[in-house]
C-alpha cells in the first residue's frame, strides 16, 4: 500500500531529488533554496513558469557582483550524490546567453563531486526549457546540495528567473519522471503482487479541494499543480496516476486504484452534490481504458501510453467507516458502484469498509471489502482466527495492516523481532483464509528518515549512501511474498495453535510450510512431506526487541539447503523466530518414480509434529 506520507513519494521512492521544485502547497516559501555568491533570492509569484507552475525563483544580482553566483537546492534533508549519471532540467527566464554550471557539492565540506557546464540562451519574453545530464562521484554523506550557477557579468538586467528544477538519479526501467531505480529495486525484491494507491489519507483531501485530483497527476509535470497533501506537506504530484501505472506494470503488479468518494477530511459531499464528482470518475476510468479516440483515452496516448491500463481493481474511497462517513457511504458507495457497473461490469469493485453498517443493507454481490488494522503484537497474534468464520460469500481486502508497538498514534519506534513475528502469525491466519481473504498489504511501505511521521514502514532511507533500511517486518514480507503457494494443503498434527503456528501449502515448483514461534522458548519441529528429499529452508530470528534501524541491520534472514529422509524435515525455530521450508516438487515426483510408485502429489498431505 502506498501513499505520499514521510516523503515516501516526493524525497523518496520518486526520483527527482530537489525539494521545492515547484513552488507547491500552501506555503512552500524558500524551503531548500540558498544563494550561492553575491545575490539575492526570493519566491516571484510575478513570473508563473506554466499555468500551473504559479511562481519561480528570481536571483538578483547585487551590484557590484563578480564571477559565478546562483542558488543551491539542498534537497530532502540533502542531496543523495553517487558515482552515477544525473540527468537535470530547470527553466529559465532573463535575458542571458553564456555558460550555466549545474554542480553537486558537499554543503559544509564545499568539496566538488560533480561540475558540468552547459551553454544556454535565456530571453525575457518568455521561460525556455533547458535539460542536461552528467557524471558525478560519490560523497560519503547526505551533507550535500545541487547549485546552479551563472555569470554575473553577464546578467544585464540584474536578476534571473529559474523554474521547476528538476535532478534525477537513474530511474527504475529508465522511466522519465521515473522512480529512484535503488529504492523501487527493493520494493521489487519483495515480488508485490499489487499496489493499492494513492491513498489511504492521501486521497481524502483534507478539505474537499485538496483531495487527490487524478486529472491534476498526468502529462508534462509543468502542467501539474500539485496540492498540499492530507500528511500536511506539498505533493508535487510528479508521481501521478500514470507514473503509478508504469510502477505496477513494470513491477507486474496489479493496480488497485481508489477513487475519490466524496469524504474529505473538511466536509462530505452526497446525493446530486456528489454527482460530478461519480462524472470525473468515469472520465478516469476513460483515460485509463478507453479507446484512443474517446476524449479521455486520447489524453492518455498524448501522455504517452496508447494501450489501455490494465486496471481491474477499483477501491470506492478510503476508510469510510472512520471520520464521519459511515452514514453517507451506503448512498455514496451505490451511487458510485452503480455509475461505475454499469460502465465496467468486468471491474471489481473493493468497498473502502467493512462495516455492515456503513454499507448498503443488500450490497452487490461481488465486491471486496477492505478493512485496515493497526495492533500491538499481542493483540494482532488474537487476530489470527479472525477470518475462519467470515462469510465465502463476503471477500476481504486487507488494505493496511501491520504491527505496532505503541498505542500512541504520534513519534517514531522501530519494527522488532516480536512485532514481525506477530505479523507473520497473523499472515498466517490470512493464509490459511486466503479463498475469503483474496489480497493483504503491509503498510506503510517506506519512509524518508528526515520525514518521519508515522512508524514503522516496511523500509526507511535518507539521503545518505547505503542508507536503504528494511525493517525486520520487510524480511517477513519477503519471506511470505516469495514463497507463495497457489493451494493450500492440509496439515496433519495433534498440535493446537500457539505458542507454534502454521500454514502449508504447494504451487507448480514446491510444498511449502511457513511457521512462526510466537514465544519465548526454541521450538523443534518435525514436519513429513511425503516422497520428497530436498528443499530450502529460511529462517528468520533474532532477539525479541531487535530491530534495524536507519543503516544498522542487525536481523536479516537466513537460508539453507535442506534434504530430508523419507520426507522427515526437521526444524529449530528460536524464540519469537519465523521459518519458510519450501520443498522441491520434482523431488517428490523422482522419489516417487524412483520407488516405482504412481506420481499423484495433489493430495499430498503435511505432516507436523512438535517436540
Ligand atoms: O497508512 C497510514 C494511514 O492509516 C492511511 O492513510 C489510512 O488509510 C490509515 O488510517
Amino acid at each position: 500500500m502506498f501513499e505520499d506520507m514521510d516523503h515516501s513519494g516526493d524525497g523518496g521512492i520518486h526520483g527527482q531529488l530537489l525539494q521545492n521544485n515547484g513552488f507547491q502547497g500552501d506555503n512552500p516559501g524558500l524551503t531548500a533554496y540558498k544563494s550561492i555568491g553575491n545575490v539575492t533570492i526570493a519566491q516571484d509569484m510575478d513570473k508563473p513558469v506554466s499555468d500551473a507552475i504559479h511562481s519561480s525563483l528570481q536571483v538578483s544580482v547585487v551590484s557590484g557582483a563578480t564571477g559565478s553566483v546562483g542558488f543551491a537546492n539542498t534537497g530532502y534533508d540533502g542531496v543523495p550524490v553517487m558515482k552515477t549519471t544525473y540527468f537535470c532540467e530547470f527553466w529559465m527566464l532573463g535575458d542571458y546567453a553564456g555558460s550555466i554550471t549545474l554542480q553537486l557539492v558537499g554543503s559544509s565540506s564545499g568539496k566538488v563531486f560533480a561540475s558540468h557546464n552547459l551553454t544556454v540562451t535565456s530571453h525575457s519574453a518568455n521561460f525556455t526549457h533547458h535539460q542536461t545530464s552528467f557524471d558525478s562521484s560519490a560523497s560519503s554523506n547526505a551533507d550535500n546540495e545541487w547549485r546552479l550557477l551563472f555569470d554575473s557579468a553577464l546578467v544585464s538586467n540584474g536578476s534571473l528567473n529559474f523554474g521547476l528544477v528538476q535532478l534525477f538519479p537513474p530511474t527504475y526501467m529508465n522511466r522519465s519522471n521515473g522512480l529512484r531505480d535503488d529504492v523501487a529495486t527493493f520494493v521489487d525484491q519483495i515480488k508485490p503482487s499489487f499496489l493499492r494507491f494513492p491513498g489511504g489519507n492521501n486521497l481524502e483531501g483534507l478539505e474537499i479541494d485538496s483531495r487527490w485530483q487524478w486529472n491534476l497527476t498526468i502529462g508534462p509535470v509543468v502542467d501539474r499543480p500539485g496540492r498540499e497533501s492530507d500528511w500536511f506537506y506539498p505533493n508535487t504530484d510528479a508521481l501521478g496516476l500514470d507514473e503509478y501505472l508504469w510502477w505496477c506494470e513494470d513491477m507486474n503488479m496489479e493496480p488497485v486504484l481508489a477513487v475519490w468518494d466524496g469524504k474529505s477530511y473538511g466536509g462530505i459531499l452526497n446525493g446530486t452534490d456528489l454527482q460530478p464528482y461519480v462524472d470525473d470518475i468515469m472520465n478516469e476510468l476513460e483515460y485509463l481504458l478507453g479507446p484512443t479516440n474517446s476524449t479521455y483515452g486520447s489524453l492518455r496516448a498524448q501522455n504517452g501510453r496508447t494501450a489501455p491500463w490494465s486496471v481491474n481493481y477499483i477501491e470506492i474511497g478510503n476508510e469510510d467507516d472512520l471520520t464521519g462517513g459511515c452514514d453517507t457511504y451506503p448512498q455514496r458507495f451505490t451511487q458510485i458502484y452503480d455509475s461505475i457497473h454499469g460502465s465496467y461490469p468486468n471491474l471489481t469493485l473493493i468497498a473502502s469498509t467493512i462495516t455492515n453498517s456503513c454499507l448498503p443493507s443488500d450490497p452487490p454481490s461481488g465486491v471486496i471489502y477492505d478493512y485496515h488494522y493497526y495492533r500491538e503484537p499481542d493483540a494482532l497474534v488474537e487476530m489470527f482466527n479472525l477470518w475462519d468464520n467470515q462469510p465465502r460469500d463476503k471477500p476481504v481486502m486487507v488494505g493496511e495492516y501491520g504491527c505496532r508497538n505503541t498505542t500512541a498514534t504520534d513519534g517514531t519506534f522501530w519494527t522488532s523481532v516480536l512485532c514481525s513475528c506477530s505479523e507473520a502469525v497473523h499472515m498466517i491466519g490470512l493464509e490459511r483464509n486466503s479463498d475469503v481473504v483474496q489480497m493483504a498489504a503491509y503498510a506503510p511501505l517506506l519512509q524518508h528518515f528526515g520525514y518521519t511521521q508515522w512508524s514503522p514502514t516496511m523500509f526507511g532511507f535518507d539521503s545518505s549512501p547505503d542508507s536503504l533500511t528494511p525493517g525486520t517486518s520487510y524480511y517477513v514480507q519477503e519471506l511470505f511474498s516469495t514463497n507463495r503457494g497457489s493451494t493450500i494443503l492440509p496439515v496433519d498434527t495433534t498440535a493446537d495453535f500457539g505458542p507454534l503456528y502454521w500454514v502449508a501449502s504447494k504451487n507448480d515448483t514446491a510444498y511449502i510450510v511457513k511457521l512462526a514461534n510466537y514465544g519465548a522458548h526454541e521450538q523443534t519441529v518435525h514436519i513429513n512431506v511425503p516422497n520428497t528429499t530436498t528443499g530450502v529452508l529460511q529462517r528468520f530470528m533474532g532477539s525479541e526487541y531487535a530491530t534495524n534501524q536507519p543503516t544498522k541491520i542487525k536481523v536479516k534472514p537466513h537460508s539453507k539447503s535442506v534434504s530430508s529422509s523419507g520426507g522427515n524435515f526437521t526444524v529449530h525455530l528460536e524464540a519469537w523466530g519465523v521459518a519458510v521450508l519450501s520443498v522441491s516438487t520434482t523431488s517428490a515426483a523422482a522419489a516417487l518414480r524412483a520407488s516405482g510408485g504412481v506420481v499423484v502429489v495433489a493430495w499430498l498431505c503435511v505432516f507436523v509434529q512438535l517436540f
